[in-house]
């Protein structure tokens, strides 16, 4: 893979050091771009590859003084943390799907039914498009025209293509969208609705990415937002982690769980406590990071277990397609994650994701996409195993939103039958029931 740049950006290495603090400039505060692996420094631009030693490129800023009052004056989205994204100051006043101030659930139902003292449940599904995923598109989009590209344009496990498709639009720009061909209808027609370009590519989210990486080579002025702007988009993961703390009263929970597919949430969510803790905004009062996977596609669970460094690929094969990436390019860093803050990465089969997409519904209302299921589900199993504290204040993700995955529990509900309009057929429907029920 090669570093690619858009018009007028540099893909060298500086020779001279970061900038020393300055005025928020077209990225805010964001001061430069850092090599993850080698810490070399570059200019913000449309680079997301370190030229020495091919290590993925991270945003990195000269934050000013940030107070509890001015977050809290700021608009009921994600912008209220423009000061932490590499966006424009006035970000909010470009047309975007404006997401984020998600609720942060209590879920006292489900803590009695785990035997927990303290959940919380992230509810991302009120969302514009229904999943977190418009929160990274938001921030990616910011940087784009910033960076002068003209397209948007992702390679998608279905709810990044919903959000790409969506933010385009609103934004008056052409999207062009790439995703594997079998994805759940609901998905695809969610992303189509929208008149940008749809492709559907035979093979699995890991071909479509490759694909994509060629094409952002070759098209200069397409955004892929998870592929040349992916330092960006990445970014706008950390609202999740800032609004949960800012949502508890400014306080971090102890334990938090996370679906992991690329893994950019998971590594988001931790350096947004890591940030809030440093600017004085919470107490740095320590807290542990759990990843959750489907067993169908559990390479970084896989690697967690074996006590490996290093993320050997898998062929996906899941109901949860959102997570099914079987080349995670986060996968090493959620791994430093977990094991820095004494968290643990785990899979859980589909009938077991299912079950917990049921339990999620019956004890608090909410319909979680198989991401949730997966999330809730790999709770229960650490709880189970001793790897959870039931008396520690834990919250978990529900990422996305059961309308869209309905073929994944479309066959466990019981059948329905109708009854004709009169009380005797209600009465009768109901002995019916307690007969069952007594069976
Ligand atoms: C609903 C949902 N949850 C979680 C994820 C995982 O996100 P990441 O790739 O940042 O690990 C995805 C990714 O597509 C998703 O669609
Ligand atoms: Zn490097």
């Amino acid at each position: 893979m090669t570093a690619s740049a858009a018009p007028g950006t540099s893909t060298t290495p500086e020779s001279t050091p970061p900038p020393a603090p300055h005025a928020p400039s077209r990225f805010g505060y964001a001061s430069h771009l850092s090599c993850r692996e080698c810490g070399q420094t570059y200019d913000l631009g449309a680079t997301h590859v370190c030229a020495e030693c091919f290590g993925p490129l991270e945003v990195a800023y000269d934050l000013p003084t940030i107070t509890r009052a001015s977050i809290e004056a700021g608009p009921h989205n994600i912008w209220r943390y423009a000061s932490l994204l590499p966006v424009p100051a006035d970000v909010a006043g470009s047309p975007n799907t404006e997401p984020g101030w998600t609720r942060l659930v209590r879920a006292d139902q489900l803590a009695r039914a785990l035997g927990m003292r303290s959940l919380w449940v992230k509810d991302e599904r009120a969302n514009p498009t229904h999943s977190f995923k418009d929160r990274v598109v938001a921030v990616a989009l910011a940087a784009a025209i910033e960076l002068g590209f003209k397209v948007l344009a992702c390679p998608s496990t279905g709810n990044l293509a919903n959000a790409v498709a969506a933010a385009a639009a609103r934004a008056g720009i052409r999207s062009v969208v790439l995703i594997p061909s079998d994805l759940e209808p609901q998905k695809i027609l969610g992303t189509a609705i929208y008149g940008g370009t749809l492709v559907a590519v035979e093979g699995s989210y890991d071909d479509v990415n490759k694909l994509a990486s060629e094409l952002a080579d070759e098209r200069e002025d397409w955004a892929f937002v998870n592929v040349n702007v992916r330092p960006y988009y990445a970014e706008g993961s950390k609202t999740i982690g800032f609004e949960i703390a800012e949502q508890l009263g400014w306080r971090l929970p102890e334990q938090i769980v996370i679906p992991v597919a690329s893994g950019a949430q998971l590594v988001k969510i931790d350096k947004a406590f890591r940030e809030f803790a440093a600017l004085g905004l919470v107490p740095d009062t320590g807290w542990k990071v759990f990843g959750a996977q489907a067993a169908g596609c559990a390479p970084v669970a896989t690697a967690f277990r074996a006590g490996h460094d290093v993320v050997q690929p898998v062929r996906p094969s899941t109901i949860a397609k959102s997570l099914a990436i079987g080349n995670p390019a986060d996968g090493p860093y959620v791994l430093d994650v977990v094991r820095r803050t004494g968290g643990a990465v785990a899979e859980v089969t589909d009938e077991e994701l299912v079950d917990a997409i049921r339990l999620l519904a019956e004890t608090e209302g909410i319909f979680a996409e198989t991401a949730g299921g997966v999330t809730l589900a790999v709770l229960r199993k650490l709880l189970a195993a001793g790897q959870l504290d039931p008396e520690a204040e834990t919250v978990i993700i529900n990422s996305g939103d059961g309308l869209k995955t309905l073929d994944a529990v479309a066959s466990t509900m019981p059948p329905l039958t109708a009854i004709r309009p009169t009380l005797a057929a209600f009465a009768a429907l109901e002995s019916a029931s307690r007969e069952a029920g007594r069976a």
